[in-house]
C-alpha cells in the first residue's frame, strides 16, 4: 500500500487466500474500553486469550460483546455508526504513539518495544545506516546474492522493522526493477519514496500476510528487543522466500570488549551494558540472540549459512581510517542520545528505576566513551542463509 494510505496491517493485494492481513495486535491504547475504563469482558478465558486477541480462524466461535447497550466506543470519542472516524482515531493513535519520560514510543504491536520513534530517534537511525554501510565496506548487505537476482523484474525484498526506511529506499534506488517492502510497527517512514518502495505498518512477530515463496530477500537490521521469537521469524522468512532466496539478519550485541586490556575496572560502560542486558532479558528479548541465528537458520532449512562477526569500535582510536570514522559515528550516536534511546523505557518501566538513577550510571559510561585511551568495541553479527533451490 502506498505510504500516504498507511494504516495498520491492511496489505491485502498479496495476501494468501483467507488471510486478510488485518492483524488484531494493536496496543492497549487502541483497545475499546468499558465505561469504567476496564477492558470489556467477553467471557473468553483470560488465561488463554485476551479479550482483544480472541481467535477468529477456523472453527473458533466469534463471541459477541456481552452488553449490547455498552457505549464504550462513544466513551472513547468514537461514534459507533461512524466507521471512518473510528478508523481515523486509531490511525492517529498509531501515528502519535505514546509519551514516556519525554520520548515518543510506538503504540502499535504485539509487545511493547523498547526504543522511541521520535525525530531524535529517526536521526539516530539514519546515522546508524551510514555507520553500518561503512562498517560493511559500502555494502547494504553481505549475503552473496547475485545482482541479477535483484535486478530481475518481479523480484521482491522485504525489510523487517524498516525504521526510517532508509535501507529500503537505498535498495529501491539500487535495484529499480525490484519491489522493496519495508514493514514496521511505527509510522516513521517518509511520504516521498522511490516508486518501487512501499511501507506497511505491521508487527513482524504476527503471521506474515504474504504468499509463500514470494520474496527474493528478507532483511532485518538492528532489531534488538524488537523480536522475542527468532526461530518463528526465521521460519516465516523461510516460508515466504522463493527457492534460492536469501535471508540476512544483522545486529550489535552491546557488550563492551577490548583487545588490549584498556577497559578500566568498575567500568561504567560495562555496567551500562549489564543493565541493558538485564532489561532485555526481562522483556523476553535477550540481546545475545544473534549468536543463535545461524543455528536457527540451519534448523529452519537454510543452506549456505554464515555468521560473520564484525568488530564495531567505540571512538576514534582505531588505526584504520574507515574504522576510525565508524568508531566516531558510534561514539557520537551513543553520546547524543543512544544510551537513552536504548535504555530509558526499559530502565523505568521494566526495572522500575528512576531516570535520574539511569543518568548516574550513564555519566561514568559517557566519560569513558570520550577517553581515547580506552579501546572498546562491540560485536556486530551479520548472519545470512539461502533457501535451497
Ligand atoms: C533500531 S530500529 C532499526 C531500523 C532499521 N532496521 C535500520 O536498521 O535502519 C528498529 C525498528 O524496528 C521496529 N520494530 C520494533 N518491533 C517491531 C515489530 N515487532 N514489528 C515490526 N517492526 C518493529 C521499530 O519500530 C524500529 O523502527
Amino acid at each position: 500500500m502506498p505510504l500516504s494510505d498507511r494504516r495498520p496491517s491492511t496489505h491485502v493485494e498479496d495476501a494468501e487466500p483467507g488471510a486478510s492481513g488485518c492483524h488484531e495486535s494493536a496496543s492497549n491504547e487502541t483497545r475499546p474500553k468499558t465505561e469504567n475504563n476496564a477492558p470489556v469482558d467477553s467471557g473468553v478465558d483470560a488465561s488463554s486469550a485476551s479479550e482483544y486477541d480472541q481467535e477468529n480462524s477456523g472453527d473458533h466461535l466469534l463471541e459477541a460483546h456481552n452488553n449490547a447497550d455498552d457505549d464504550s466506543f462513544a466513551d472513547e470519542g468514537y461514534d459507533g455508526s461512524d466507521a471512518s472516524s473510528f478508523l481515523s482515531s486509531i490511525l492517529s493513535e498509531v501515528r502519535r504513539g505514546v509519551e514516556i519520560e519525554g520520548r515518543t514510543y510506538a503504540s502499535y504491536g504485539r509487545h511493547e518495544y523498547g526504543m522511541p520513534m521520535d525525530e531524535k530517534e529517526l536521526d539516530r537511525q539514519d546515522l546508524q545506516h551510514h555507520k553500518y554501510n561503512l562498517l560493511l565496506n559500502d555494502r547494504f548487505y553481505v549475503a552473496p546474492i547475485p545482482d541479477e537476482q535483484l535486478q530481475e523484474s518481479g523480484s521482491r525484498v522485504l525489510d523487517l522493522g524498516t525504521g526510517t526506511g532508509i535501507w529500503a529506499m537505498d535498495m529501491a534506488d539500487k535495484f529499480p526493477s525490484a519491489e522493496i517492502i519495508g514493514v514496521d510497527i511505527a509510522p516513521t517512514q517518509p511520504s516521498f519514496v522511490p516508486p518501487n518502495c512501499i511501507f506497511e505498518i505491521d508487527d513482524v512477530e504476527d503471521d506474515w500476510p504474504y504468499r509463500p515463496a514470494h520474496f527474493d530477500f528478507v532483511h532485518g537490521r538492528d532489531l534488538m528487543t524488537a523480536v522475542r521469537d527468532w526461530p518463528r521469524l526465521i521460519q516465516q522468512a523461510y516460508t515466504h522466500l522463493k527457492p534460492g532466496g536469501w535471508i540476512q539478519l544483522a545486529s550489535t550485541i552491546p557488550g563492551a570488549l577490548t583487545d588490549d586490556d584498556t577497559i578500566p575496572p568498575n567500568s561504567g560502560y560495562v555496567e551500562s551494558g549489564r543493565v541493558y542486558f538485564e532489561i532485555a532479558d526481562k522483556m523476553g528479548a535477550p540481546l545475545d540472540a544473534p549468536r543463535s541465528w545461524a543455528e536457527q537458520m540451519r534448523e529452519a532449512g537454510f543452506t549456505h549459512v554464515q555468521d560473520i562477526v564484525y568488530k564495531l569500535p567505540m571512538g576514534s582510536w582505531p588505526r584504520s581510517k574507515r574504522l576510525r570514522t565508524v568508531g566516531r559515528l558510534e561514539q557520537i550516536m551513543m553520546l547524543e542520545g543512544g544510551f537513552e534511546a536504548y535504555m530509558l523505557r526499559g530502565y523505568t518501566q521494566v526495572l522500575g528505576g528512576r531516570p535520574e538513577e539511569l543518568q548516574v550510571i550513564l555519566a561514568l559510561a559517557k566519560r569513558e566513551l570520550k577517553d581515547p585511551n580506552i579501546h572498546t568495541y562491540v560485536q556486530f553479527h551479520v548472519t545470512y542463509g539461502m533457501k535451497p533451490q
